[in-house]
């Protein structure tokens, strides 16, 4: 089939790449030229695992293309997926202006049927608008089709290639129909393809991230409660998660969800539910609490300094929000750096990826190291906020040899209790005992 895909951003890029990889002819178009320079020589502006091979392979075998001409891209493509930001705007709803800039361009543009596809998270009602945009500017028949994606960063490639489900959106029976082939190789295995009506594709989009964001910030409370009432975390985590009702996934207690869509989709559909005089308090207190969470390690290390953090220095383990990216949107530790900094604390960092972003943010506030253990020397205690593999399985010999103290808050619990207080650590983690 031929596709276009509107905007290269991280939906963008995996999908059309993605896409070409089943035989699809892609072309994916982006407003910025220097981008889209880069990308024609192979050059990847995101890091996502595993997808700068099928990028590469694509491009070489001529089935994924780069423009900025948006014309030449949608002239031949039967399907034409949006995928644009939809940033929170100043009063936290979606900022649609993109996808209904880009709806109109194209409308203006079309000469025969097209499906056109919203990818990025929209809140409920816009396929609608989409519709009355190329309503108002065309009169060539167009089926608006919502097709969220489930893509978690880090292993989007399995994620789109294997997708538990894909939800389609239509009422169109055409589009449908078309959407049904291009998804078939993907799921193969026998995953559904959901067919529903518009709206309900594009709730099912946030309800599925707010449930997610709501079983993480469960867990962060039953944590907070263990760490009281003197229980592990880990234990009531399996006990818990051995029923197949609840499930054994995202049971994670932590240092609260970030990154680019939980926060943002959280927000967004407490707000439409405001739209509809409708107070969806369970999301309230999912956003405060996992507010309070990102923060509370802070807490726990200014009790343990009896509030006396100035001129402490701290080594940090993890900046991305979570492993496997450079993404720091909503990152806990940029939160965790604030307060420390606040209270007047130094702090030396270390992400395997993520280091360049957060120089571009935070420039000279905080030092940075190239490795994981250099960062150790001479500080005070280590804080870890990303689960980053590498920082699994540590050369506890060296870190005791760089670290002044042998002091660690874990925000991911990564070392068994036991162990810790045998190489005699001050080990103070996420739900679990000192
Ligand atoms: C999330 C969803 O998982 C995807 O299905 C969805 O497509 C995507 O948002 C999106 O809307 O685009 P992502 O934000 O990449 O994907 O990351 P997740 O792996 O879901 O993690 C989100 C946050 O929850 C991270 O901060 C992570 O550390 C935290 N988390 C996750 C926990 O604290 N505990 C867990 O058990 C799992």
């Amino acid at each position: 089939m031929k596709i276009a895909v509107i905007g290269t951003g991280y939906v963008g890029l995996v999908t059309g790449t993605c896409l070409a990889e089943t035989g699809n002819n892609v072309i994916c178009v982006d407003i910025v030229k220097e981008k889209v320079e880069q990308m024609k020589n192979g050059v990847m502006p995101i890091y996502e695992p595993g997808l700068d091979v099928l990028f590469n392979r694509n491009i070489a075998q001529g089935r994924l293309h780069f423009t900025t001409n948006l014309s030449e891209a949608i002239k031949d493509a039967q399907i034409i997926f949006l995928a644009l930001p939809t940033p929170p705007g100043g009063d936290g709803r979606a900022d649609l202006s993109f996808v209904l800039g880009a709806s109109k361009d194209i409308a203006k543009i079309i000469t025969d049927y097209k499906v056109v596809v919203t990818k990025s998270t929209v809140p409920v009602g816009t396929a609608d608008k989409v519709k009355q945009v190329f309503l108002e500017n065309s009169t060539i028949e167009v089926d608006v089709v919502s097709n969220p994606e489930f893509l978690r960063e880090g292993v989007a490639v399995e994620d789109f290639m294997k997708p538990d489900r894909v939800v389609v959106g239509t009422s169109s029976e055409r589009a449908k129909a078309l959407m049904g082939e291009l998804y078939a190789p993907y799921v193969r295995s026998g995953n559904p393809i959901i067919f529903m009506d518009e709206r309900s594709s594009e709730l099912t989009k946030y309800a599925a991230n707010s449930f997610l964001a709501t079983k993480i910030t469960f867990m962060n409370e039953i944590a907070n409660l263990c760490e009281l009432v003197g229980a592990d975390v880990d234990m009531v985590r399996i006990g818990v998660g051995a029923d197949a009702r609840i499930g054994k996934r995202f049971l994670f207690p932590g240092i609260g969800y970030g990154g680019s869509c939980f926060p943002k989709d959280v927000q967004a559909l407490a707000l439409s539910a405001e739209e509809y005089d409708y107070d969806f308090k369970i999301l309230k207190s999912v956003m405060d609490v996992n507010q309070t969470q990102k923060i509370k390690i802070v807490e726990k290390i200014d009790k343990y300094y009896k509030s006396n953090l100035k001129g402490k220095k701290f080594a940090l383990w993890g900046l991305a929000f979570k492993p496997e990216t450079d993404d720091i949107r909503e990152a806990p530790a940029l939160y965790i750096i604030d307060e420390l900094l606040k209270a007047g604390a130094e702090v030396v960092a270390y992400d395997p990826e993520a280091v360049d972003n957060v120089k571009k943010l935070l420039g000279d506030k905080i030092e940075y190291g190239d490795n994981a253990y250099d960062i150790l020397e001479g500080a005070d205690a280590l804080i870890i906020a990303t689960e980053w593999q590498l920082f699994r399985n540590p050369d506890f010999d060296l870190m005791e040899k760089k670290l002044k103290h042998k002091v660690i808050f874990d925000g991911r619990n990564l070392f068994d209790l036991h162990k810790m207080v045998d190489l005699g650590y001050y080990y103070n983690s996420i739900g679990r005992k000192i």
